[in-house]
């Protein structure tokens, strides 16, 4: 029979020698296991003379170590070589461009979304939705402007008829602004508010610069010790942001809408060429947004008390802000749906706009 040096031998070289976890632990269940030799051995113990028994159980016991310790090692080797094969596999090499065989553009309109989501986020806001058919109390009674309003004049509006009613006064719109939202956040909510509200509007309207649907960004701030100069820093802030000029200049206009008192409209600081317009700087003009001060009545139209709140809103056109960031000269071409124009116009998907990582990602232009 083998002798215990022998098997210890023969032991530790399979251990050395074994090639992979599941191996390895073949030859330790060969020997430790419950059928394994050792463990026959110690079986075997018991009908030694006592005199024998105490030495050979020695000499197992240190077999048993030996052995045990010997699995441990070549364990851990093995591991490390696994670790280290999978390291090497799958490794990456950082320095690939990203899915170059990307084919698909974000629409300006969507970019300048992103951008403005981010900009208002930073600033607290948050994003509220409207339908885009709404009631006329919504977009425009509320808004006060009731039914004999000249004001309704100022939107070339496209009514659609209610199934339920022939009175002309229930028939539906498509919504002329974003406005509505206004209405529906101050029925939902107790101020502090601090919206914004992207969608899409519609009038009827058609040359380079009126589409009959188009995009807007309504802003609505409410609450109890809320100003004008607050309307304005909040304001400023966002179009150094977004035009990411520091030092931009603006003036606000006097102008008139029926819901704010009173209403301003903004103008940005521009440089107007032959052939190009430069933002931020120069002696032109450039009007970018409506805005004012939230009427008392539109307030009490929303369930807020115009004694205890008062606040700001502002209108703003995105597709507007997109010809301008993006130089794109004519709108009715963003709603074509022409790849080869999204292909000039578009962004690259991976591109996200964030206040730290960057706005608009020049870089990421598909030109
Ligand atoms: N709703 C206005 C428009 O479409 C813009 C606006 C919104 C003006 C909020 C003032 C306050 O022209």
């Amino acid at each position: 029979m083998e002798n215990i040096e022998d098997l210890q031998n023969r032991l530790l070289a399979e251990i050395a020698a074994a090639a992979d976890l599941k191996a390895l632990d073949e030859t330790r269940v060969a020997a430790l296991g419950k059928k394994g030799c050792i463990t026959e051995k110690m079986k075997g113990l018991g009908a030694l003379p006592v005199e024998e028994k105490i030495a050979a159980g020695k000499k197992l016991n240190l077999l048993k170590t030996a052995v045990e310790n010997a699995v441990e090692k070549r364990k851990n080797e093995l591991e490390t070589l696994e670790l280290n094969r999978r390291l090497a596999e799958e490794s990456i090499d950082v320095t690939l461009p990203v899915r170059p065989e990307t084919q698909g553009r974000i629409h300006p309109v969507s970019k300048i979304y992103e951008e403005v989501v981010a900009i208002f986020g930073e600033m607290g806001f948050e994003v509220a939705e409207g339908p885009d058919i709404e009631d006329q109390f919504h977009n425009f009674n509320a808004l006060n402007m009731p039914a004999d309003h000249p004001a309704r004049q100022m939107q070339d509006t496209f009514y659609i008829p209610n199934p339920d009613s022939a009175d002309f006064d229930d028939s539906y719109v498509v919504r002329t602004h974003t406005s509505p939202v206004q209405i529906r956040t101050m029925e939902n909510k107790k101020p502090p508010i601090r919206i914004i509200a992207p969608g899409r509007t519609y009038r009827s309207d058609y040359d380079a610069t009126h589409t009959p649907m188009f995009h807007q960004v309504e802003g609505l701030v409410i609450d109890k010790t809320t100003t004008m100069a607050h309307l304005k820093g909040c304001l400023y802030d966002f179009v150094r942001a977004f035009f990411e000029v520091d030092n931009i200049k603006v003036r606000y206009r006097p102008s008139y809408f029926p819901f704010t008192e009173p209403s301003a409209e903004m103008d940005i600081g521009c440089k107007k060429g032959k052939d190009e317009l430069k933002i931020g700087e120069g002696n032109d003009w450039l009007e970018i947004l409506g805005c004012g001060m939230v009427h008392p009545k539109v307030l009490a139209a929303g369930g807020i008390d115009p004694d205890e709140y008062q606040g700001f809103a502002f209108g703003v056109g995105l597709d507007r802000l997109a010809m301008l960031k993006y130089g794109i000269p004519d709108l009715r071409t963003f709603f074509e749906s022409d790849l080869r124009w999204l292909k000039h116009y578009g962004f690259v998907p991976l591109d996200e706009s964030s206040m730290t990582g960057g706005l608009s990602n020049n870089g990421g232009l598909a030109r």
